[in-house]
């Protein structure tokens, strides 16, 4: 099962994927390249160290939802790897229909909260704000909506009252990197 990861940022999730997949830990899951829209994003240097393709992509920054061009930029991109399972891990652009469409039913996402509580930015801090006692990360399939596709698995965290937001932020981000490269492996056994 081929893969290409999607994503803006500081790349832990991706580095999670990339390391139990050098584990062996992926099952039958390949990661083919890491895709960024961000072009000095540290989640292309992390891909480059595990000699991954590290591929950054122009997108207009100042629209949240990337563009019909743009779209069949990052399609054309995409392709070149021929994936079986997409994975966004921090991409912070919305992707248009036809991106969803092209690749219906093989887009995954994290998102640091309990879906359907706290969809959208700043989830863990939202969540903190709110006093929740029990939150947590999921990874869903993408549709039209943001953070409302299918939920594969689900991984709770508490909230105890020794917690800053910065404890409580890693608790998270431990729990996102624990749960996705493991969805990944049994995505890859369930493939055919
Ligand atoms: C993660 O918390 C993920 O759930 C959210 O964006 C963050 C990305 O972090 N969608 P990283 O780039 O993987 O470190």
């Amino acid at each position: 099962m081929d893969i290409v990861i999607l994503g803006s940022g500081r790349g832990s999730n991706a580095n999670a994927i990339l390391k139990a997949w050098k584990d062996g830990q992926l099952g039958k899951a390949q990661v083919k390249a890491v895709i960024s829209d961000v072009l000095d994003a540290p989640i292309l240097n992390i891909a480059k160290s595990y000699q991954v393709q590290a591929r950054p992509i122009e997108i207009n920054a100042n629209t949240a939802k990337i563009s019909e061009g743009d779209t069949n930029k990052l399609i054309e991109l995409t392709n070149e790897f021929k994936p079986k399972l997409i994975v966004l891990a921090g991409f912070m652009k919305i992707l248009s229909h036809s991106f969803i469409q092209e690749y219906e039913s093989r887009i995954i996402n994290i998102h640091p909260s309990l879906l359907p509580s706290f969809k959208g930015l700043n989830a863990i801090k939202r969540a903190f704000e709110c006093g929740v006692k029990i939150s947590g990360c999921t990874v869903h399939w993408v549709s039209k909506g943001v953070d409302e596709g299918k939920i594969i698995a689900q991984l709770p965290v508490r909230v105890m009252d020794s917690d800053t937001l910065d404890s409580f932020t890693q608790k998270i981000h431990a729990a996102e990197h624990f749960l996705l490269p493991e969805v990944i492996s049994q995505l890859s056994f369930a493939e055919n």
